[in-house]
């Protein structure tokens, strides 16, 4: 069964027509930075984040490949970029442009760029560091991390100046920004480097000055998150009602004004009085909210497994993501660089 399944994922692989060959080593240094064509890519990891990170490289001209450690992941990733792109109008070439792998040396050796999209758990990253030093030494190392400290990756690398946080978005095709997160040892010219790549491929960098725990969009995210799990737990609202206040009252506004523009807009005076009254009944809680931990106890854990803070059919889940796909397309569809 296992040999029918491998054979059957390298008949994928060469229909497509894609580098079968191992490559010859790449470096940092000699990457292109005029044009993706010619600038190879190694994604590891193939899931939520790294099939459409591996797509969105792969339409917009890189070659990709796809280290995947499991099988079944494996198996259905044309499928999946296939399907992410498609309201893109640039499924076919985001597939071509792809190839998938379990073998590691295949994989990075001659990658100019390892993304690293596995699971965020640090022993796992630190592992994959380590692989990445062996067959790509001389390569950016761009781990997609949300939240752990870029220095605390980057030890296990023989270059630790080539290692940097590349933090996307979900879904990574659709939204454009990317947190460029440096670490201690991070070289200012891998930084430009990646920099100027993520421009060439039509998304925007947002460079950091360092690295702490959570970087800026998912401290600031997360501290909301925080907040409203701690209403819910209060029984101050219920969870669809949290939410609907969230989407239709200051949700929208943040698209055009972020929250210190906005601390401007209405006058400091006022954020002043509201910050002295209000940050002391705000949570300040250091652990999940005991909602989270329950539901993960119990193998409760969203979408996913159909059942979270709130129930979920496979239509509801379908419907969400359509939804989502189809705002920030109309949001970014005007977007000039
Ligand atoms: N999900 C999000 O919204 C989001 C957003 C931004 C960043 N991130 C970060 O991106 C990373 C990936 O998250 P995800 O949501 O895509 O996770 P996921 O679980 O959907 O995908 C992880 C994939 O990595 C593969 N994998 C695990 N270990 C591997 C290994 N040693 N070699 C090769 N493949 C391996 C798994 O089989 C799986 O397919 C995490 O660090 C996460 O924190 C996630």
């Amino acid at each position: 069964m296992t040999r029918i399944t491998y054979s059957l994922e390298f008949m994928q692989i060469s229909l497509t027509g894609i580098h079968n060959e191992p490559r010859l080593p790449a470096t940092a240094a000699e990457m292109p930075i005029s044009a993706v064509e010619g600038i190879n890519v190694a994604v590891i990891g193939g899931g939520l984040m790294g099939h459409a990170i591996a797509g969105l490289h792969a339409a917009a001209g890189a070659q990709v490949t796809v280290l995947e450690s499991d099988a079944e992941s494996r198996r259905s990733m044309h499928g999946r970029i296939h399907a992410s792109f498609t309201p893109l109008g640039s499924a076919d070439r985001a597939v071509a442009n792809t190839s998938v792998t379990s073998d590691s040396g295949r994989a990075l050796s001659g990658s100019h760029i390892v993304i690293e999209a596995a699971v965020e758990k640090i022993a796992v990253k630190n592992d994959l560091v380590r692989l990445a030093s062996r067959f790509a030494p001389e390569s950016i190392f761009a781990t997609n991390t949300s939240a752990i400290r870029i220095s605390d990756i980057a030890e296990s690398h023989a270059n630790p100046e080539l290692v940097v946080g590349t933090h996307y978005f979900n879904p990574p095709h659709l939204i454009p920004l990317v947190e460029v997160v440096p670490g201690q040892r991070t070289s200012p010219n891998t930084v430009q480097k990646i920099a100027a790549y993520l421009r060439l491929i039509d998304k925007i960098p947002a460079v950091l000055s360092s690295d702490p725990p959570g970087f800026v969009a998912n401290r600031i995210q997360h501290a909301m998150w925080r907040e409203a799990l701690a209403l819910l737990e209060a029984g101050v609202a219920d969870a669809e009602t949290i939410d609907l206040i969230v989407r239709n009252s200051f949700g929208p506004r943040l698209t055009v004004m972020g929250p210190i523009e906005n601390a401007d807009y209405v006058g400091l005076d006022l954020t002043e009085s509201i910050h002295s009254y209000l940050f002391p009944h705000l949570s300040s809680t250091t652990s999940p909210s005991a909602e989270v931990l329950n539901a993960v106890a119990r193998g409760k854990l969203g979408r996913k497994t159909g059942q979270g803070i709130t129930t979920w059919t496979e239509q509801r889940a379908q419907q969400a993501t359509e939804r989502l796909a189809s705002h920030l397309i109309t949001t970014f569809s005007s977007r000039k660089g």
